[in-house]
């Protein structure tokens, strides 16, 4: 697995990362955790991105790959209301409550980065939240402050000094924040997390969705079907090959350093291994779902939270 530099944080991440709101929210049964982690850190995968509203996931990922600590890198995410933090959403009150809350879910001494879970531009502005991280960071608590959200948003949050990393949505039928937050990451040195790189796999049609995720993944679905493309439109001959097409197509946009996947499947994990090794979609594909986008998208489609 190749590995990259993380913007300015001197930390090396690799093309590919794990995304653990899937295991969290569908609660995951805790073998199929530790099988799904430990496969990939095996395979040089060393990022993971928990959050403290993921419920029960950051106390999975302490059991599954805790004694390895050392070999990824920790990411979480935090701000909003969570049951038994005290303080109101985004005060410095619940974030400092928060970050020792995971500290101690995760059994770690240190939380490599942390970001405000997705507030609005308006919260992000006050300073506040941001503030609190920023303490943390000066407490040792944390390594690095982000922000993950999308839109207008994520860009002012690129451009600000406290500021080290950014989780934006990017894929196949999300692509404002290419245009508008990737630019400003690469301008200040931001390490870039993709979030939903593989647009929840809405290929698949909502009924493959359980619980809440149908009425998530439903404007993705429809995207999809705007989209109108082929595999065969990209080079490919099946429509299994939607995952590769999609994880490829994230990773070949300037910026992104890491594509998160969530995953509560073995199987799936091996193929997305297997996909970012072999690198970044070919050019001529990538422009192919650009023009598509573009053309679908004329209405205007925002990057999605
Ligand atoms: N606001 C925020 O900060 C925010 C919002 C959204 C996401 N995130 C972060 O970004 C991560 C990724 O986003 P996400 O999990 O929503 O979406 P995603 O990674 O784009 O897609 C996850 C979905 O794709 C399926 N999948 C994974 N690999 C597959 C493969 N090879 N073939 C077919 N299906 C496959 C998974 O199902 P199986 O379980 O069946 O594999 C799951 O339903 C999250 O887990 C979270 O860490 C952050």
């Amino acid at each position: 697995m190749d590995n990259v530099a993380f913007g300015k944080t001197g930390l090396q991440v690799s093309r590919l990362g794990f995304g653990a709101a899937p295991i969290g929210y569908l609660k995951t049964d805790r073998e199929r955790v530790g099988k799904i982690l430990n496969l990939l850190l095996d395979e040089g995968v060393n990022v993971i991105d928990t959050a403290a509203s993921y419920e029960g996931s950051e106390e999975e990922i302490a059991r599954a790959v805790g004694h390895r600590r050392d070999e990824f890198v920790l990411i979480s995410k935090c701000g909003g209301k969570v049951p038994q933090a005290q303080g109101e959403a985004w005060s410095a009150e619940l974030i400092r409550n928060t970050v020792d809350a995971a500290l101690r879910r995760l059994q770690t001494d240190r939380i490599d980065v942390m970001l405000l879970h997705s507030c609005d531009l308006t919260t992000l502005k006050k300073g506040e939240a941001l503030g609190a991280l920023v303490e943390a960071r000066e407490a040792g608590k944390i390594g690095f402050a982000g922000y993950s959200g999308d839109n207008e948003a994520a860009a002012w949050a690129a451009g600000h000094k406290d500021v080290a990393v950014i989780e934006t949505s990017v894929n196949l039928v999300d692509q404002i924040n290419i245009d508008l937050v990737l630019p400003e990451a690469r301008k200040h040195n931001v390490g870039v997390l993709a979030k939903r790189p593989i647009a929840n796999s809405a290929w698949r049609g909502l009924e493959a969705f359980s619980s809440f995720y149908p009425h998530y993944v439903k404007p993705y679905w429809e995207r999809f079907q705007g989209l109108r493309l082929t595999p065969h439109d990209l080079g490919f001959q099946s429509e299994q090959d939607w995952a590769e097409i999609a994880l490829r197509f994230t990773l070949a946009q300037p910026g992104v350093h890491t594509a998160i996947i969530g995953t509560t499947n073995p199987d799936n994990a091996r193929a997305n291994i297997a996909a970012a090794n072999k690198g970044p979609l070919p050019a001529e594909a990538v422009k192919t779902i650009r023009d598509a986008f573009k053309h679908a998208a004329a209405e205007g489609w925002p990057g999605l939270t």
